[in-house]
């Protein structure tokens, strides 16, 4: 109740039952929440358009720790999730009583951290009697690359079959989107995932936590073929990934020189290095998967997504293989609720039933 006191005071009541979905060939106004890891976030879309994204990061407050820390996760989200969907309202322009269906991350992620974002929208959706949607966070990153423009607003009108990458710090996949809320998981990584595998190494380099961002600046200064990092599973098969190998390796090569990282130039070529090895792997087995299927059209989402070598490499194949290539806006690769709320409005479209409003969350909730 507190949580509704403090978005409005006055909510209009509206009589429509949780699975009525006749309601929705209208206009619809939707609030998204997302909550699964370290980012407290909350959007309002409305018809495919993203009127309000707010994104709270405690990417600071784990920094310290070295990693996310779950318990202090929740505790993050439980102070920052009012004040983010008070911030997305009123950015929209849109009263909580004008809401018209609320959508939250079910799973999966961090138990303590899916139960704030998930459990406060069900307590929102009884309370103003609207439908309540439980997302698939991955299923949301599958559409995210078909959000363009400022502000967003999802262009399915040029949907095309594709495989989609997805490669964050906690997961690496190769997903067959067949077509529109239609998908199979192709592979994923069978150990670390690649941004874990950016984050570990640039520990071993003495980098602050999330390394990726940092590996990514350094490497523009040095020389990817100074070192010859292997590129573990890149003619494997299946469209499986592995990146704890290349993540030893580097521990090796530093034992045995352990001045390298000390030296600016050295460490220069050794983040380019890495990250080259870490992009030729996701480049290669995407456009091999793209190709084999066949489709089209290939798709990236997730934080590494922003890698600004692997969003060079990936467009310049694509452009020699003849494919079409979407990538997430570098603002929606990491996570999001825009993503949450465009997927669930497309869900109610399609007719798919409300989630009840006292489903559990699903931590390690399967794609497909
Ligand atoms: O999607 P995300 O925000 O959160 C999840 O892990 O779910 O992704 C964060 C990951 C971290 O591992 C971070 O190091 C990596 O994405 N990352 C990058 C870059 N920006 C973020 N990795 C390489 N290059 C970047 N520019
Ligand atoms: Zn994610």
């Amino acid at each position: 109740m507190a949580l509704l006191r403090s978005l409005e005071s006055k909510p209009r009541y509206f009589g429509c039952q949780f699975n009525d979905l006749t309601l929705f060939n209208r206009s619809i106004v939707l609030l998204a929440f997302e909550t699964s890891c370290d980012e407290t976030a909350a959007a309002v879309v409305r018809n495919g358009r993203v009127l309000a994204s707010v994104v709270s990061s405690q990417v600071k407050m784990h920094e310290e720790y070295g990693g996310v820390v779950p318990e202090l996760a929740a505790r993050e989200h439980i102070k920052n999730l009012l004040p983010v969907a008070r911030q997305a309202l009123t950015q929209a322009k849109v009263s909580v009583g004008n809401v018209d269906a609320i959508a939250a991350t079910q799973g999966p992620g961090l138990p303590g951290a899916l139960m704030i974002g998930l459990k406060a929208a069900q307590a929102l959706a009884f309370y103003l009697r609207r439908p309540f949607l439980g997302i698939h966070h991955h299923e949301a990153h599958l559409y995210s690359p078909w959000l363009k423009g400022n502000p967003p607003a999802a262009d399915f009108s040029a949907f095309e079959p594709n495989v989609s990458l997805i490669v964050s710090g906690g997961h690496t996949m190769l997903v067959h989107v067949e077509s529109e809320l239609k998908h199979r998981v192709l592979g994923s990584t069978v150990d670390d995932a690649a941004g874990e595998c950016f984050d570990k190494t640039g520990k071993l380099l003495g980098l602050a936590y999330p390394a990726g961002p940092l590996i990514d600046r350094l490497a523009l200064n040095g020389s990817p073929t100074r070192f010859d990092f292997p590129r573990p599973m890149i003619s494997d098969p299946t469209d499986d990934f592995s990146f704890s190998g290349l993540k030893t390796s580097v521990r090796y090569f530093l034992r045995d020189h352990p001045e390298a990282a000390e030296n600016s130039a050295t460490l220069a070529d050794l983040c380019a290095s890495v990250q080259k090895a870490i992009v030729d792997v996701l480049v290669t087995k995407l456009i091999r998967a793209a190709k084999r299927l066949p489709v089209r059209c290939v798709t990236a989402s997730g934080g590494v997504t922003c890698n600004r070598q692997f969003r060079k490499e990936i467009a310049e194949t694509c452009s020699r293989e003849g494919l079409q290539l979407r990538l997430a806006d570098p603002m929606l690769c990491t996570d999001n609720a825009a993503m949450i709320g465009i997927l669930a409005e497309r869900k109610l479209r399609a007719g798919q039933a409300a989630t009840n409003v006292d489903a559990d969350i699903l931590p390690a909730w399967q794609l497909g």
